[in-house]
């Protein structure tokens, strides 16, 4: 192994609680960038990894996707976990490689792509226009994390999936037991049983959607997944659920994080609020510039198939490097005064969205969702201020705001 950079700054990378306090994490983060782009980290129970904390090599590793691969450790998991994963045998999308990937992605690529996601817009508006009118019901004062920003998002993917409404509450549930998380008030202390229990009804309810989609297909998306072939083959059912879970998972706590932390930002900036919600033209850029100010998915990782440099630092054959979205989104060599909020930014070439052949595949919904939310909410909301301290998520790979207490004035 080449020689290990020593820089106490990098540790945070790998403390899901420096997420949870924004100036030590950037502090931190500003400081690698600036003194040493690409360092060892070194820290149990994580496996080692090298830290990419600026924007131009971030980009430059991710466009070397056959150096660079995302198998075997896509994103920074205990060690344990990092093995279990691998014994599973659970592969999605982001747990592959081309040409592998390309072939399973382009199944669901058409059905993400901008045109087809303005042609679900309507039906998005109405969702957005359902959650802006229980915050109105909800009298005046809320937790906008937990009342709104968590439950719109989930209620759009479970209706693109096809999921009927009345089965949503139970996908929450499931979602909510499964998915655990590194930060206290949300670890789960499930025994294994029930973990495997959950798992055992998430399969279950995936089977008989997936049956149901191949008998009778209609137009949603388990429908393109249920009756998807490779090669003349239809899917395996592992393969289904994978597919199934990479999407309820990446498209339901990235979504929220962003408009929870948009939220936050706009009520720190009422000029700001104030000059989009008299001009919603501003919205596709606003949208941008909340997604780079939260930067929901913090970081994902690669592997190197080859001996290979970064930055001038030589990374060995089966090293990882962890590709810090959260730092170089703050890069000041790409981002004029990178620690201001400014919804006329341009241009805003962030990447919170990856970059590269993993690029996204929900882009163009997640820009909606959060552009239909505010352009419903705004020009109702007559004032908004926090009625209480906002706490972030302690995580090292997507997160954001926690509890984000409001008072309002809506119509
Ligand atoms: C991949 C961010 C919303 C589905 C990714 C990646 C990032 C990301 C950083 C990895 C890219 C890379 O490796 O270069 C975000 C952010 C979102 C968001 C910031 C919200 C603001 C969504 C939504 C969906 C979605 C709504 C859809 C349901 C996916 C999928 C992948 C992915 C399927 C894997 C793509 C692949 O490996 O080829 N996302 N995402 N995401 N995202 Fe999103």
């Amino acid at each position: 192994m080449s020689m290990p950079i020593v820089d106490d700054a990098a540790k945070v990378l790998a403390d899901p609680a420096a997420y949870t306090d924004e100036s030590r994490l950037h502090t931190a983060l500003s400081s690698l960038r600036a003194n040493a782009p690409v360092s060892l980290v070194d820290v149990p129970p994580y496996k080692p990894f090298w830290a990419i904390t600026k924007h131009a090599d971030v980009m430059a590793v991710e466009r070397a996707n056959q150096v660079f691969t995302n198998w075997p450790r896509p994103v920074l998991m205990p060690a344990a976990s990092d093995e279990m994963q691998a014994a599973v045998g659970i592969k999605t999308l982001i747990h592959m490689d081309d040409p592998q990937h390309r072939i399973v992605r382009a199944i669901a690529a058409d059905w993400f792509s901008p045109k087809s996601m303005r042609a679900m817009g309507e039906r998005i508006e109405q969702l957005a226009v359902r959650y802006v009118d229980q915050m109105r019901d909800a009298g005046g004062e809320c937790d906008f994390v937990q009342e709104v920003a968590v439950n719109y998002p989930l209620y759009v993917i479970m209706f693109l999936l096809g999921v009927p409404e009345a089965d949503f509450p139970l996908m929450l549930e499931l979602t909510q037991e499964l998915i655990g998380s590194d930060d206290d008030e949300y670890k789960r202390t499930m025994s294994e049983t029930e973990t495997m229990t959950a798992l055992a009804e998430m399969f279950a309810y995936f089977k008989t959607l997936t049956d149901s989609r191949r008998a009778n297909p209609t137009d949603d998306l388990a429908s393109v997944i249920a009756n998807a072939t490779i090669d003349g083959e239809p899917l395996s059912d592992i393969e289904t659920m994978s597919y199934y879970a990479i999407i309820a998972t990446a498209g339901h706590d990235t979504t929220s994080a962003t408009i929870a932390g948009g939220m936050r930002a706009l009520i720190e900036h009422p000029a700001q609020r104030e000059e989009l919600a008299a001009d919603l033209g501003l919205m596709s850029r606003a949208t941008e510039e909340m997604i780079r100010w939260v930067t929901p998915v913090k970081a994902f990782m690669r592997t190197a198939a080859q001996d290979a440099k970064v930055n001038g630092v030589p990374i060995a054959e089966g090293e990882s490097l962890l590709l810090s979205y959260a730092s170089a989104n703050r890069d000041e060599e790409v981002f004029d005064d990178p620690f201001r909020f400014d919804i006329h930014r341009e241009p805003n070439k962030h990447v919170a969205f990856g970059f590269g052949v993993h690029f996204c595949l929900g882009a163009a919904l997640a820009r909606m969702e959060v552009g239909k939310f505010f352009a419903e909410l705004l020009p109702r909301l007559k004032s908004a201020e926090l009625a209480g301290e906002p706490e972030l998520i302690a995580t090292t790979f997507v997160g954001g705001l926690k509890h984000l207490p409001i008072r309002y004035e809506l119509s």
